[in-house]
């Protein structure tokens, strides 16, 4: 199978997870729209929280019911992709800008689930640049702030604003995106805390001890991975 197909092939194993009754967290970006069409296309009884205003709008022309975070409060599962999968199922995302809702998401789901294709599993974090939300006013100097942060766990690069058709990309929350092209993230944890910690940070695309199992298409079929 190639890339594409691994994608669709994780997308619909994970779909046969979900059961009639279920809260789902749909996620974002290819993967996930491939989940959300498998999951469409089984005529559950199931109600969607959208991690994001894209995935909101295929599963509604999919006829899928929807829900806010809020409304539900607890969701039984989420199905996502990743952007790369380490050890213990430690991911980054936010590829598609997503991250912030993704890990609201997540953190209220009792189950979560990332699916991709083979070539995103890692030896070690950091090949994909880190995206890192950060609020619009004075980014210039959150971005300088971030790099210091970076600096703390000896990554020594500066993080990149992320800009679209010469136009800075904008979140579904209206922030911005910086992306730290970190190469080893030897220490994601201390990282992780490094960046929370830093004023104008909304978040990053370190998702930690949050996936509970993968589905990772590969030329065959499917595997599934456990932290
Ligand atoms: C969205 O912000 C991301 O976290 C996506 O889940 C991630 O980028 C994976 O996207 P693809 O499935 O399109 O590779």
């Amino acid at each position: 199978m190639d890339a594409e197909a691994q994608k669709k092939a994780a997308g619909e194993a994970a779909a046969a997870l979900v059961e009639s009754g279920m809260v789902v967290g749909l996620g974002t970006g290819s993967t996930a729209a491939w989940f959300v069409k498998a999951l469409a296309a089984r005529g559950l009884d199931v109600t969607g929280v959208p991690t994001s205003q894209a995935t909101a709008d295929l599963a509604a022309s999919l006829g899928l019911r929807l829900a806010e975070l809020g409304e539900v409060r607890e969701l039984d599962l989420t199905v996502d992709g990743a952007d790369e999968i380490g050890p213990g199922l430690s991911l980054i995302k936010g590829g598609g800008a997503a991250l912030l809702r993704e890990k609201l998401v997540w953190e209220a789901s009792r189950r979560c689930v990332v699916i991709a294709e083979a070539a995103k599993r890692v030896p070690i974090l950091g090949r994909f640049p880190l995206p890192i939300e950060v609020v619009a006013f004075g980014h210039e100097t959150t971005a300088l702030r971030i790099c210091d942060a970076l600096a703390e766990c000896d990554i020594g690069v500066a993080p990149r604003l992320r800009v679209r058709d010469g136009a800075p990309v904008r979140t579904d929350n209206g922030n911005l995106i910086y992306d730290a092209p970190c190469g080893r993230i030897e220490e994601p944890s201390a990282l992780a805390a490094a960046l929370k910690s830093v004023t104008g940070v909304v978040d990053h695309g370190l998702f930690l001890d949050l996936a509970d199992q993968a589905l990772v298409g590969v030329a065959e079929g499917v595997v599934t991975l456990e932290p």
